[in-house]
């Protein structure tokens, strides 16, 4: 499966989808989150930190860019949003993060796109009516096809909604 496109209708959903995909999560995973502020990336974050099963509260790294937690496996929790460009990333380091012993997961990731592996999964966050967010997955390269095929195995077992 290469695509798979959820509605959540609140935070709390958002956040078991990430749980889902936490759990589902190996390490040298890439998961790439685009969209616009208040979207819901930092907040799918927390979900995928409480798949790994890290109790720490998850905040957004603005101001830090890089945040590590340790979990099942580590999580590299990025944010670009005040990064312009590639050269920024490589600056930062970015490159020692990704497709190492942890989960990578990328805010903001069309900021750095040239800086970051061809294969990820990228996950697009865009508002609908009210506290409506629709989350298009999509799987570049084999992992992550094989990731969105059980992901979709899990779904009926959580509130979220295939549209
Ligand atoms: N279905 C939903 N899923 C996620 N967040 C929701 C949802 N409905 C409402 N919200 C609210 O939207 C906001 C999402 O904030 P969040 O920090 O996760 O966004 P973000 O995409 O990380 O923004 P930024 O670009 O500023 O980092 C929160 O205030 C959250 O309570
Ligand atoms: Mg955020």
């Amino acid at each position: 499966m290469t695509e798979l496109t959820l509605v959540t209708h609140s935070p709390r959903e958002t956040q078991s989808l990430g749980a889902v995909l936490g759990r589902l999560a190996r390490p040298g995973d890439v998961f790439l989150l685009i969209g616009p502020l208040g979207a819901g990336k930092t907040c799918l974050t927390q979900g995928l930190a409480r798949g790994l099963g890290i109790h720490d509260p998850v905040t957004s790294p603005t101001f830090t860019l890089i945040r590590e937690y340790q979990g099942r496996l580590p999580l590299y929790h990025v944010d670009c949003f005040r990064l312009e460009g590639t050269a920024a990333a490589l600056e930062l380091g970015l490159d020692g993060y990704l497709g190492g012993d942890g989960l990578c997961v990328v805010e903001w990731a069309d900021r750095v796109m040239e800086a970051l592996p061809l294969e990820h999964l990228l996950v697009t966050l865009t508002y609908r009516e009210g506290r409506e967010r629709v989350l298009r997955l999509e799987a570049r390269g084999a992992r992550y096809a094989a990731l969105l095929s059980e992901l979709r195995r899990k779904i009926p077992l959580t509130k979220v909604q295939v549209a």
